[in-house]
Formats: structure tokens, C-alpha cells, sequence
């Protein structure tokens, strides 16, 4: 179904995904890799659909997850995929290490001796072996927007690699642990493949150092980032970009005898597959400034408010041959930061159009908010000619249900 008459059907904003753009994506990886015994773990976090999770594990996939919460989705999805999952995070609580240990997942990245004792005591209470990796923080510069990189010694990622031989040492010590792994994630949205295969070479090292000192490592976690072409300019070639970023993993892996690659691609497997399609409401000028008013606000998409990202916006039904304008994108929320493009040259707007936020799959819905009461937008998944609701709009009950202590 074409995207007017899915907006006519759902209503805007909506967000539309494709699934086969997302299993093409996904099917890259898999074959890039297909040389390395290997374990795609998708990061849940950049959009945590079921509908989105469940094609990915019908796949095979396993889900790189940063919360207890994540696993939950993960679990509902398939309870058998528990043992493809890896748990990230900095801030692990007991219940969700509980939670984890009791479903028996593939493997914990901690990220702080602290949190090694406080899982060493969860599994021995739960008598459940843990696997573990140290989640080492390499200390290479990769250039991304500073929000969301994470591979230096002053970001609050990982352990200090230099650390990491004393770290591990540690596990030994406690009876349910097992290291198993090591770990490494320097940032998202990264182009160029260098700074992946300088991280990998360092891990490559560690682990042979790691097995010199006796600890039985077999996979090697390196993590996600890899970015993708927001631009319009030239037209993204996916395969060419994840040929040059699988030569620099493979190169290290190769280097490491009998061990198990993992990596945790969110933004690169689902953020061009999806579109936010939202509705013109107005026109106005400001002084010398044109604004376009839509109805999708920072609460559904705040990349751009949050990152200063570039997202293409295209009409979803071009008008041809109509007056160019030069304009601000924004929503109506009450923020001068609700914007979804600045000084952006668009093709003849007009109040009730349709237009598209391109490469909003990854990190739209799910960092999207309730600000201004607005209640969160319905999600479809297109697939070859069905198009599935794969997320109703909320409704202002839905908001209001949770509420109490007013009366
Ligand atoms: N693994 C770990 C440990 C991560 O922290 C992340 C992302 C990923 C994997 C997946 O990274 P990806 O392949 O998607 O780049 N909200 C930001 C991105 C935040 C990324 C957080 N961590 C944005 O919209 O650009």
C-alpha cells in the first residue's frame, strides 16, 4: 500500500517500516560475516518492536539488550532466544541480573568490578552459572557526534583495557562466574571502518593475553555502530560499506584461533527501513523565515533536536513542477529544538500535505516520549503487499491509565 493511503488509513504521524529492507540488511551481515563462526546480535534498543524482534529471530538472530525490560520483549518474542542474548549497560540492577540468570543468557558485558560483585552474588543465589565478557573500554577515537560515542578512557564505557587482565582475574574468585568473552562497543553512527578495526586488533591482544593467563574465552563481542548515509546526495551503498567495516573485523578475528565473533548492529539493520510520515497542518513566515508546520512533534522523532541529525524529508506525493521553498521543518511542540530540518529547500509545500522523514527506523519510536501529552504514534510494517499494524496509536486513555493520587 502506498504511503498516502496508509496515512489516510492510520492517521499521522505514523511510522512505516519495511520489513524487507530490514531482512536485506540483516541477510548482509549474515553473508559479510559467513566466513567466522558468528552471532549477529541485534541491538534491541534501536527499535524494540516485537514485530521487528520476531522477524529478526526467525532469522536466527540474537538481540544485544541494555535492559530487563529488553530481555522481557526478547522473551515474549521467542523464550528459546534467551540464549542468544548478550546484556549490556552500565547500570545493571539485581533484578534485572535475576532476571537474566534465570533465563539464561548467552553472555553478561560487564562494565565494572562493582557490578562483577554484585553479579558473582546474584548467581550464587540463584545458583546459576554466568557467563561473562569485561566490557573494555579500547581508548580509539572514532568521529560520530560526541552524545554517542563511547570508545575513550573519559566516557563512562567499559573498563580501562589496560585494567582488564586484573579484572578478569577477579572472576576466577567466584565459583558461578565464567569469563567467557570480552567485549568492546566505541560508538554508533560510525562511517569509516578504521576506528572498528583498531578496536578489534586491541581485543584481539587482550585475548590472548586473557588465554595465556588461563581464562577459556570463545567469543569476541565488537560491538555496533556501524553508520549509515543520512544524506541525499549520493545514494548509500550498504554493501560496499559493510565490505569495508567485515575486512577490518574479519582481519582481527582471523588472528584469534577458535573463537566466535558477535556483533550488535541496531541503526545499520532497521533505520532506513523505516519512515516517519507525517501531515502539513501550516504554512507561515516569520520575517524573512518560512516555517512548515507538521503534525509530528520532537516527541516522536528527536534525533535531529537531540543530535542535530539529518534526516531527508520528501513529499510523499511531489508536486511537479511547483515553487521551491526554503523552510524550517517543525513540530508543534512547544520547544524552539522542535525542529526536523532547518533552512531545508523543499518542493511546493502545501498545507495537508504528506511528507516523509526519512531513516527514522532506528532510534525514532524508541526514543520517542509522551512530552505535551501527546500520545505516541501507531507503527506499520509493510511486507510485499500486506502492510500490518504493528504498533496502534495510543490514545489519551492509554496515557491517563497509569495515573492516580489526583482525586
Ligand atoms: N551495542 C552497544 C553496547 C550500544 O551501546 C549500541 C548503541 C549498539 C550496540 C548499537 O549501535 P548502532 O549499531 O545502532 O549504532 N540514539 C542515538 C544512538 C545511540 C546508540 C547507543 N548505543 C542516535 O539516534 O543516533
Amino acid at each position: 500500500m502506498a504511503l498516502d493511503a496508509l496515512a489516510r488509513k492510520y492517521g499521522t504521524p505514523l511510522y512505516v517500516y519495511s520489513a524487507t529492507h530490514i531482512q536485506e540488511r540483516f541477510d548482509l551481515y549474515e553473508r559479510a560475516f559467513a566466513a567466522a563462526p558468528h552471532l549477529i546480535c541485534y541491538a534491541v534498543k534501536a527499535n524494540s518492536a516485537l514485530a521487528i524482534l520476531a522477524l529478526l529471530d526467525k532469522r536466527g538472530a540474537g538481540f544485544d539488550i541494555v535492559s530487563g525490560g529488553e530481555l522481557e520483549r526478547v522473551l515474549t518474542v521467542n523464550p528459546q532466544a534467551a540464549g542468544r542474548v548478550v546484556f549490556s549497560g552500565v547500570g545493571k540492577t539485581a533484578p534485572e541480573m535475576d532476571l537474566a540468570l534465570r533465563a539464561g543468557i548467552l553472555s553478561f558485558h560487564v562494565e565494572s568490578e562493582g557490578e562483577l560483585e554484585l553479579l558473582a552474588e546474584r548467581a550464587a543465589k540463584l545458583r546459576k552459572r554466568a557467563a561473562v565478557s569485561m566490557r573494555v573500554n579500547p581508548d580509539v577515537f572514532a568521529e560520530t557526534h560526541p552524545y554517542i560515542s563511547t570508545g575513550l578512557r573519559e566516557h563512562k564505557f567499559g573498563i580501562d583495557i589496560a585494567r582488564a587482565r586484573r579484572v578478569y582475574r577477579k572472576v576466577k574468585e567466584h565459583n558461578w562466574l565464567e569469563a567467557r568473552g570480552v567485549s568492546v562497543h566505541i560508538g554508533s553512527q560510525i562511517r569509516a571502518a578504521e576506528p572498528f578495526g583498531a578496536a578489534a586488533e586491541r581485543v584481539a591482544a587482550l585475548i590472548a593475553q586473557l588465554r595465556r593467563d588461563g581464562h577459556a574465552i570463545t567469543h569476541m563481542d565488537l560491538g555496533g555502530g556501524l553508520g549509515i548515509d543520512y544524506g541525499a546526495a549520493t545514494e548509500f551503498d550498504a554493501a560496499a560499506q559493510m565490505e569495508r567495516y567485515a575486512q577490518q573485523l574479519l582481519q582481527a578475528v582471523s588472528k584469534v584461533p577458535d573463537i566466535t565473533l558477535l556483533v550488535e548492529p541496531g541503526r545499520f539493520v532497521v533505520a532506513q527501513a523505516g519512515a516517519l510520515v507525517t501531515r502539513v497542518l501550516y504554512r507561515k513566515k516569520n520575517g524573512e523565515k518560512n516555517f512548515v508546520i507538521v503534525d509530528a512533534g520532537m516527541n516522536d522523532l528527536i534525533r535531529p533536536a537531540l543530535y542535530q541529525a539529518h534526516h531527508e524529508i520528501v513529499a510523499v506525493t511531489p508536486r511537479r513542477g511547483a515553487k521551491k521553498v526554503v523552510a524550517d521543518v517543525v513540530g508543534p511542540v512547544c520547544e524552539t529544538g522542535d525542529f526536523f530540518a532547518r533552512d531545508r529547500e523543499l518542493e511546493g509545500v502545501r498545507e495537508g500535505d504528506l511528507l516523509a522523514i526519512l531513516d527514522a527506523g532506528a532510534y525514532g519510536v524508541s526514543l520517542s516520549s509522551n512530552y505535551n501529552s501527546r500520545p505516541r504514534p501507531a507503527e506499520v510494517m509493510v511486507s510485499g503487499k500486506r502492510a500490518l499494524v504493528i504498533r496502534r496509536r495510543e490514545t489519551m486513555q492509554d496515557l491517563l491509565a497509569v495515573e492516580q493520587g489526583w482525586k
